[in-house]
């Protein structure tokens, strides 16, 4: 058994640690800089219990981005220097980031141990490879991303910190394949155990939905699939769940291989990055002959997902507020019902009509999936949503891509569950309209302008916020701009008061309330990692069963363009058009 001591490195801070909505996200190269991971993974340490991290389990993976293997070598020294017992890597450092917090809270190891926190290593959407994104997130004990309490703290330390601690002794660990490496240290063992990294997780599937009546489904000869991973790490779970447990044959699974650089595109599932997919579910140009009846994408770590019929996006409000409505009949899982169910707030008002309508607890929290958790740990809520294109449930405590598409697909099966091989199968398109004559259809668009200059941005928002003081100015503008739009009834910055722990959270997106329900809303982004992105949520509700048909971007063009003059887009950001729409 190899020996190491304990080294303690000199090092001077880094400017700008400060981790976003979901970790810290910079370019490769400046996570390259010699001590700048290794200081931030010490500060999270100084900023966890002592008595905690002694002898403890840590989870240390992520999505294969470029960096990821070199930062996981670190991350174990460091991790032994400061007493941890055992770090626990998915094979080949690829653990998804759903699949990490399954982990943390299923997973038993041989002595009856449980991890205590993970580093997921990922930038999430964001492109990977040298001159591109690397990100490091922090998930504790519940397996939830570190609320904002310890980040703050991690953050403090990153500012004051003068020295960390680090293994000299563990040479470089095998992590491609499973097994147990051991090494002894000032503080007894430290283990470093490599696993399978679906295995946990497909359990946990298993036991959420009814892989018989999917697998049925899938075999209808009409019934057509397609899976795109984008290269990301959801490729390693839809081979093993799609292919191996489901049956679906291997030509349904597209970019399912994982590379450290996505294949040089962006590992997001959205009709502007998901080119292929839009492409093959016939909803770009040319139009293939054989489209597939259902395709579905994830993101570079699997958390985000996209649904997609045969020529038809179900947006990410709609698919939440579906999945909601159909839970109890479709998903074994919520077979005794729903706890209550949570959107953020820029997602669409679709999950409250459904809420209303089956009569359960909802609520609306700020934009970041953390805001969930503390709901969930509580019993208050089931399913949750948000229009980044993530979904998911109280069975882990991060948003869950291949969750999402298991859901739909059991949606379908159920509804299909009556329908002979040779009837007319019930589509995609046929559950979203049903449901629009249901519930009443909310129209639903995002303006994203990336890369924006951060002091165009921030000039923006204060420009936006004034109009709160002056509802009735605003709304001459309106009508001089748009006639037909409605009325301003209520411009806020958006609060958050957490219930359960009664935390606030301020300055979460500017909105604007209409008097017919629609809104608009301008929020920054927080995961960018160059200057700033101004995102803007446009909304409208028909609750008018006859008009839920029509066209999303006709019928919303004239909110669109009151968004753009009240905010004097072009003017502050020199941006004619945005950068990506969904
Ligand atoms: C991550 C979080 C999501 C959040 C999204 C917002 O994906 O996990 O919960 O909705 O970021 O990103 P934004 O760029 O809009 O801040
Ligand atoms: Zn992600």
């Amino acid at each position: 058994m190899a020996t190491f001591t304990v080294k303690k490195q000199q090092t001077k801070p880094f400017d700008g640690q400060k981790p976003g909505t979901s970790g810290l996200r910079k370019k490769v190269k400046v996570f390259q800089q010699e001590h700048y991971l290794a200081n931030f993974v010490q500060s999270t340490f100084k900023a966890l219990p002592a008595e905690k991290i002694r002898g403890s389990t840590i989870v240390v993976s992520g999505d294969g981005r470029y960096y990821s293997e070199d930062a996981i070598q670190i991350i174990i020294k460091i991790a032994a220097a400061n007493g941890v017992g055992q770090v626990w890597v998915g094979q080949d450092g690829l653990l998804s980031t759903p699949a990490v917090s399954c982990i943390i809270r299923d997973r038993v190891g041989s002595k009856g141990e449980k991890a205590y926190g993970a580093f997921i290593l990922t930038a999430s959407h964001n492109a990977g490879g040298p001159d591109e994104d690397f990100g490091i997130k922090y998930n504790t004990e519940n397996g939830g991303p570190a609320l904002e309490s310890l980040t703050d703290k991690i953050f403090e330390n990153t500012k004051n910190i003068k020295e960390y601690l680090i293994a000299e002794g563990i040479p470089h660990v095998d992590i491609h394949n499973t097994g147990r490496s051991t090494f002894s240290g000032p503080s007894g063992e430290f283990a470093v155990e490599v696993f399978d990294s679906t295995e946990e997780y497909v359990n946990l599937m298993k036991k959420i939905f009814d892989f018989e009546a999917i697998s049925r489904l899938l075999a209808r000869p009409d019934f057509t699939f397609c899976f795109d991973a984008l290269h990301g790490v959801a490729g390693v779970y839809a081979k093993r769940i799609f292919v191996t447990e489901l049956g679906a044959a291997e030509s349904s699974l597209v970019n399912c291989v994982p590379k450290e650089d996505f294949g040089g595109g962006h590992p997001d599932p959205n009709l502007t990055y998901a080119k292929q997919l839009v492409k093959t579910m016939g909803l770009g140009s040319p139009v293939p002959e054989e489209i597939p009846e259902f395709g579905a994408a994830a993101d570079g770590d699997a958390d985000r997902n996209m649904i997609l019929g045969k020529k038809f996006f179900v947006t990410p409000s709609d698919s939440v507020a579906i999945i909601a409505a159909n839970a109890v009949g479709s998903i074994p899982y919520f077979r005794h019902g729903l706890k209550g169910v949570a959107r953020s707030m820029p997602t669409s008002a679709a999950l409250d009509v459904v809420a209303k309508g089956l009569g359960l607890r909802q609520f609306e929290v700020p934009t970041g999936w953390k805001f969930f958790g503390n709901l969930m740990d509580a019993g208050m809520c089931s399913i949750c949503g948000e229009e980044s294109f993530g979904t998911g449930s109280d069975h882990i405590r991060e948003k869950d891509g291949i969750w999402a598409v298991l859901a739909w697909l059991s949606i379908l099966a159920y509804r299909n569950r009556d329908v002979a091989a040779d009837g007319k199968l019930v589509t995609v398109e046929d559950i979203v309209t049903l449901h629009w004559k249901t519930y009443g259809r909310h129209y639903y668009t995002r303006y994203d302008y990336e890369n924006v200059d951060a002091g165009a941005a921030k000039n923006l928002m204060d420009h936006l916020v004034k109009h709160h003081s002056d509802l009735d100015g605003l709304n001459k503008i309106i009508k001089d701009t748009r006639p037909e739009v409605a009325e301003v009834a209520l411009g806020d910055e958006f609060e958050y008061t957490d219930p359960v722990d009664g935390s606030v959270s301020s300055h979460q997106g500017v909105r604007f309330l209409f008097k017919d329900g629609s809104r608009l809303v301008f929020r920054l982004s927080g995961t960018g990692s160059v200057g700033a992105t101004i995102r803007l949520y446009i909304e409208q509700y028909q609750s008018d069963r006859s008009k839920t048909g029509a066209d999303a971007a006709g019928t919303l063009a004239p909110l669109v363009q009151v968004a753009l003059v009240i905010s004097k887009m072009e003017e502050f950001t020199g941006r004619s058009s945005p950068t990506v729409i969904t």
